[in-house]
């Protein structure tokens, strides 16, 4: 059973903050009272996927892009939450049965999308899932249902991945001797350049051979400019989205081999999404498999 911590003892203003049930497993920002008053990247994403804003803070946000990019960023944000569970499916099908999914976002975004344990579950219905995020309402949503010894949430903050990977909750889970399949699914924007270049190169280091990293990571495609985003974020509520090109994600990788068809607009992925223009992704999408050592230090 996990204790509670009573994060409002850490600052001068005391009042403004909430208590959590849960021990981040890394240091993370305090939960705020008024959280609905700023947007959050989770938030916005899911009411991009929806086509309606929450709360007020995130109209705000979506208020300031025109009709034409709503709607296109809107057809993104569907290509990617059909990816997510069809390459984790994919992942389970090649036999990996251990997932840890990094900037996890809410479980249920919208109906006809299933959460990523249950594409899992229904291949490899015994594997295990550690779901980690740094915003707690993300995690307070998931929170309770998913504690055992095979799945669970964690409120962590990727800028700290070697405390985040040597935690408790997510060593108690995974076990080092198998593969496990990373998946940073629109996060990585999250992150300026030098946290991104930090938090994979500790992951791939860490990660035991035969793991699967899978990546999807936003882009300009033109007419599709999550860029756009890019200043509003930072106005509305300090945070980074930083939209990337394609050989800065391709060295996300690090040079692990990427498995068919490459590093490509993300619905190129799914066969049923064949007839949409590349444009209409908005991101980049890729799975790479970590060779064994002696391969490794070969090439
Ligand atoms: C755009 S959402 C993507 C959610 C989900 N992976 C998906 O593909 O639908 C980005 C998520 O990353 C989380 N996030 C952002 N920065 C993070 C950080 N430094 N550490 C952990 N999670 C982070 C946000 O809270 C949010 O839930």
């Amino acid at each position: 059973m996990r204790e509670s911590t009573d994060l409002r003892t850490a600052g001068p203003d005391e009042g403004t903050f909430y208590t959590v049930p849960w021990v981040p497993a890394t240091p993370v920002p305090r939960p705020r009272l008024d959280w609905h008053e700023t947007t959050t990247s989770a938030r916005l994403g899911r009411s991009l996927l929806r086509g309606r804003p929450e709360f007020p803070s995130d109209a705000k946000v979506m208020s300031r892009l025109s009709e034409f990019d709503l709607s296109r960023l809107r057809m993104a944000a569907t290509v990617q939450a059909h990816h997510n569970g069809r390459v984790t499916s994919h992942l389970a099908r090649r036999g990996i049965d251990q997932f840890l999914d990094l900037g996890c976002g809410y479980d249920w975004t919208v109906p006809c999308v299933e959460t990523l344990q249950s594409y899992a579950r229904r291949v490899l219905p015994a594997c295990r899932v550690v779901s980690v995020d740094i915003d707690p309402v993300v995690i307070g949503t998931r929170y309770g249902a998913e504690f055992s010894d095979e799945e669970t949430t964690v409120q962590g903050d990727l800028r700290h991945m070697e405390v985040l990977l040597t935690s408790d909750q997510v060593s108690s889970v995974l076990d080092l001797s198998r593969p496990v399949a990373i998946l940073l699914h629109d996060v990585l924007p999250c992150l300026n350049d030098a946290e991104a270049v930090d938090a994979l190169s500790v992951l791939r280091d860490w990660a035991p051979a035969g793991s699967a990293l899978s990546i999807t990571h936003a882009t300009d495609l033109a007419p599709v400019t999550p860029s756009k985003l890019t200043p509003l974020l930072r106005q509305a509520a300090d945070l980074t989205y930083i939209p990337r090109p394609w050989a800065a994600v391709k060295d996300l990788f690090g040079g692990w081999p990427l498995l068919e068809p490459g590093l490509v607009p993300t619905a190129r992925w799914s066969p049923q999404m064949g007839d949409l223009r590349d444009w209409a992704s908005g991101a980049y999408a890729g799975v790479a498999i970590k060779p064994a050592a002696s391969t490794a230090e070969a090439t």
